[in-house]
């Protein structure tokens, strides 16, 4: 195989270098899978305008979100785990992240710690905060992320209880991985993700163990989730949590207008349009097809994010032309990782850019910041 050129290309990479239940657990949607599918089909039905012998030189994809300048408007989403796609695997991504200028996001369920990320990098990042039912826990996971230094808290609104994957089921996903013949021959073909895991001490939930009161075995995802995440979750919640944040605060899971007003309605910094990914209410509309109406709703009072189906940089272009001021991407940087570790997510990083640059000068812009509707020459939302 060639270098990748494409994040399909470390796609397939991926998959041949990651145990088949972790690389599954990056592909796979609830359900039918339909909503993640539509976030994709949905990106490819938005076509561009293309624009001739306009000047194309000192082109800029430099921005900011939530006040931050950024290389470019795409961040890491949060994305639990991920120390399972590569050993020491939030570390690798936040570095290159770092290095990219670009935020990155760990979520509550990463392998690599909060202290962990912290030793690393030598920026803020970005800590995504999942509510618990044990509100001291939340309190203390609060209080590390602050004194880790980390900028902004994405409140993940979205997960309350956990939208039924098929394929984890049916695999018996766990972490750390199970010792069963099944598991012993999907990680023993795996070996180059197996020496990284033997170098490492990090194999479970760096924020949780040691952390939470009565964790001891959290290996069963789904049957953790349904335990200690809090259904019970509102927005009156959100209230407390901004107050102890004290800090840059962003919601994130919105796919509905009249959501979209009462996060705004709270004074958060940024709301992030999602469906995470088509990974909880299968049967959702994909979330590019709601950005519009959302920035109309809500716009011109808080900052609009985006996130679920971007898979090239002519992607991101599409969102930021439809509104929003910023966007992530999860499972392009866990593909980059599980195929090549951190050169990995740099190389997802570069493709993006360098789609999202000829694109913009092939529409006729040379500035990110200029990006606006009329680069669009056909959109169905
Ligand atoms: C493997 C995987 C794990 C995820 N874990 C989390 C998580 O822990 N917290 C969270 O808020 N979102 C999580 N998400 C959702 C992502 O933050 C993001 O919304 C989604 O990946 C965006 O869609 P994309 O993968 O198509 O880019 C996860 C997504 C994936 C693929």
């Amino acid at each position: 195989m060639t270098a990748p050129l494409t994040i399909a290309d470390l796609k397939a990479l991926a998959r041949r270098r990651v145990p088949k239940m972790f690389f599954d657990y990056a592909d796979s949607g609830s359900w039918t899978e339909g909503t993640y599918r539509a976030n994709e089909d949905d990106f490819a039905a938005i076509k561009l305008r293309q624009r001739v012998l306009v000047d194309m030189t000192d082109r800029s994809l430099k921005s900011e979100m939530i006040g931050q300048p950024v290389s470019m408007p795409v961040a890491l989403a949060p994305t639990g785990l991920t120390g399972m796609q590569h050993a020491d695997g939030e570390m690798l991504a936040a570095k290159a992240a770092e290095e990219f200028g670009v935020p990155f996001t760990l979520s509550t369920m990463s392998i690599c710690s909060i202290e962990d990320i912290a030793s690393v990098t030598s920026k803020p990042f970005w800590f995504q905060l999942y509510v618990m039912r044990d509100r001291a826990f939340i309190e203390n996971l609060i209080d590390r992320a602050k004194r880790a230094g980390c900028a902004a808290l994405v409140v993940t609104a979205d997960l309350q209880i956990l939208g039924q994957r098929h394929k984890d089921l049916r695999n018996g996903l766990s972490a750390p991985p199970k010792f069963t013949p099944k598991h012993i021959w999907q990680m023993a073909t795996r070996p180059q993700w197996c020496l990284g895991m033997a170098r490492t001490k990090r194999h479970g939930f760096g924020n949780i163990v040691g952390h939470a009161k009565n964790v001891s075995d959290l290996s069963s995802l789904s049957s953790w989730t349904a335990e200690q995440f809090d259904p019970r979750l509102s927005w009156k919640d959100v209230e407390w949590i901004k107050e102890r944040w004290n800090g840059k605060l962003i919601i994130k899971g919105i796919l509905d207008e009249e959501d979209a007003r009462a996060a705004a309605d709270t004074g958060a910094d940024a709301i992030i349009v999602s469906n995470h990914g088509g990974r909880q209410l299968d049967g959702a509309p994909s979330s590019i097809s709601m950005l519009p109406k959302i920035v109309e709703a809500v716009g011109d009072r808080i900052e609009v994010h985006l996130d679920s189906g971007i898979r090239s940089g002519q992607d991101v272009l599409k969102a930021v032309a439809l509104g929003a001021k910023g966007t992530y991407i999860g499972r392009p940087f866990l593909y980059g990782l599980g195929a090549m570790g951190k050169e990995g997510v740099e190389l997802a990083l570069n493709i993006i850019r360098k789609e999202m640059d000829v694109t913009m000068a092939l529409c006729g812009k040379r500035d990110i910041t200029t990006v606006d509707r009329s680069i669009i020459a056909h959109c169905p939302y």
